[in-house]
């Protein structure tokens, strides 16, 4: 990566048919991207001038010229066609103009400016300056414009650069939907709550830990030795080195626990829940789920099903224990990213940007991404 670096997408292959970008989007028919036009490795990915312009089709919508991009786990893994059945289900034929979901553009997190905005959407105007998580089943921000509902888009803190901003937005409201909506995780209620993070030092889990701090609770993380004073630079309280043998026995000997929030899945179910407080009302919530897995293999209906049917299961054999079982999931929210925002402007939670790629750079960052081990985020600058 190139930290700051802008690049010259120009120097890509395609020339544009209709000259140069301009700032106004309302001539515009094409725009620069990169897509995929199959599920597939690296070489799947494809840079363009000539991708299709995000159109406003709902009176709700708004189109954000992209000044940085943040990648996600989850892109790698939608490249490779993980989420395909499900995801193509969602997505809105509207918005992805053929009856296939290709070219497919990746990128879930975006920071930028407001370039239009439909008829009904009352809480921003042309050039306030943005910052999205983009669903999963709709066009993403490696590109120079994309379109979302207004209600998925917040305004940017302003203490924060759009390459800081747009490394935040999809990990941070992941942490908050599990914490939160899932967990009932609140600034009101953490004081002297113990959590467990399993998987602190990346996207997800330093959200999490600097959420939680922020709200007075204790934090206990997992990670690799040599993240460790990362992670308590961030203010875990304890640290737990999982490269030096089963965490199950160091936890095992520490007080239980009121939440595990579990970013790594595995074997973990096996004995993870045994370090919460029984019958206290404790939580393990899991973002590692089957759910995508199971719609791609069985199909909507049999995979909803079937997750319906593993989630009930789990919960009851855990219930019977005194602990309450749970799977975690991103949800795209405006509101919730105000409520990011303020803990951001208030100093409570930074960013920890990683790795930065500019926009030629887009296999570099999946290869990046790709290797693992990451520590805070990997973000793509797409425009000045
Ligand atoms: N359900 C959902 O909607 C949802 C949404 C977002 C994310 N997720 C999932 O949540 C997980 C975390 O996402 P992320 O964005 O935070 O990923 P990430 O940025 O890639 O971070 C993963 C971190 O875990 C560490 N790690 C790997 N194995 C570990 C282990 N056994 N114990 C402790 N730490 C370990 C990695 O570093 P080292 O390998 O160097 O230790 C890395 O720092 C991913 O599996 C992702 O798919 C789910």
């Amino acid at each position: 990566g190139t930290s700051g670096a802008f690049c010259d997408w120009t120097a890509a292959e395609e020339p544009a048919p209709n000259g140069p970008v301009s700032t106004t989007t309302r001539s515009m028919t094409v725009m620069p991207a990169w897509v995929i036009d199959k599920y597939g490795s690296n070489e799947a990915l494809r840079f363009t001038k000539n991708a299709g312009f995000p159109v406003i089709n709902y009176p709700n919508e708004v189109i954000v010229r992209v000044h940085s991009a943040g990648l996600n786990p989850l892109d790698v893994r939608m490249r490779d066609g993980y989420g395909s059945a499900s995801l193509s289900m969602k997505r809105d034929p509207l918005n992805i103009k053929s009856s296939s979901e290709f070219p497919l553009i990746l990128g879930r997190d975006v920071s930028g400016v407001i370039m239009e905005c439909g008829l009904d959407v009352k809480y921003f105007r042309e050039w306030d300056e943005v910052w999205a998580a983009i669903p999963p089943w709709k066009q993403g921000s490696l590109a120079e414009f994309v379109v979302l509902s207004a209600n998925e888009v917040s305004h940017k803190p302003k203490s924060m650069s759009h390459r800081e901003a747009a490394a935040v937005p999809y990990a941070a409201s992941t942490a908050w939907s599990a914490l939160v909506n899932t967990g009932g995780l609140s600034k009101d209620n953490c004081a002297k709550k113990r959590i467990l993070i399993l998987g602190g030092s990346g996207g997800v889990g330093t959200f999490a830990i600097q959420m939680l701090k922020a709200w007075g609770a204790h934090v206990t993380v997992t990670c690799s030795q040599n993240a460790e004073l990362f992670v308590r630079g961030l203010g875990a309280d304890h640290v737990v080195d999982y490269t030096a043998g089963p965490v199950e026995e160091p936890l095992g000997a520490l007080e239980k626990f009121d939440l595990i929030l579990d970013n790594v899945g595995g074997d973990t179910e096996r004995w993870a829940l045994t370090l919460l407080k029984p019958w206290c009302g404790a939580k393990f919530v899991t973002l590692v789920t089957p759910f995508l897995q199971n719609t791609d293999r069985l199909g909507i209906a049999d995979g909803m099903m079937q997750n319906a049917a593993t989630v009930a299961t789990k919960a009851l054999k855990h219930l019977v224990k005194g602990v309450h079982y749970r799977w975690g999931f991103f949800v795209p929210s405006g509101p919730v990213l105000d409520e990011i925002r303020e803990m951001v402007d208030a100093g409570q939670i930074r960013t920890v940007v990683e790795d930065t790629f500019c926009f030629s750079q887009v296999p570099e960052a999946f290869e990046k991404m790709e290797k693992g081990h990451a520590r805070g985020k990997t973000v793509v600058q797409i425009s000045k």
